[in-house]
């Protein structure tokens, strides 16, 4: 092999070394901007904010499903806590 191929082939293997250094050394392209940045308060009129409607939104087509709801364990577990709902003893109880 002669000195110049041998020295066109180096050349070659450090161009290719460097091309393939910059995927890993240089600095990563700036993601795109988003033309409209999501905020709550610029929402668009178009869509409308998300609110709890509440089961009577439903009971008018699901009454079925409205009446067998009412009085299930599912039910009565988001009761507000008070002495009536809360059933358990827990006056005294240490969590160890
Ligand atoms: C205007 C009438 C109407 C209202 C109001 C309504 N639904 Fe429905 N809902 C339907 C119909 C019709 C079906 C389809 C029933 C079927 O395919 O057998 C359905 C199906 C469903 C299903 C799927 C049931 C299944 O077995 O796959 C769920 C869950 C459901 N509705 C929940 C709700 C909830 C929660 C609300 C209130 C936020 C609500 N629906 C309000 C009419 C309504």
């Amino acid at each position: 092999m002669g000195v110049a191929l041998r020295l066109g082939l180096a050349g070659l293997i450090l161009l290719a070394a460097g091309l393939l250094g910059t995927r890993y050394f240089l600095p990563e392209p700036e993601p795109p901007v988003p033309a409209k940045t999501a905020s709550p308060a610029a929402s668009d009129s178009a869509t409308p904010e998300a609110t709890v409607v509440g089961r009577v939104a439903c009971a008018s087509c699901h009454a079925e499903q409205d009446r067998l709801w009412q009085g299930s364990h599912h039910d009565l577990a988001m009761q507000e806590v008070t002495p009536e709902t809360v059933l358990g003893d827990f006056n005294g109880t240490e969590f160890k």
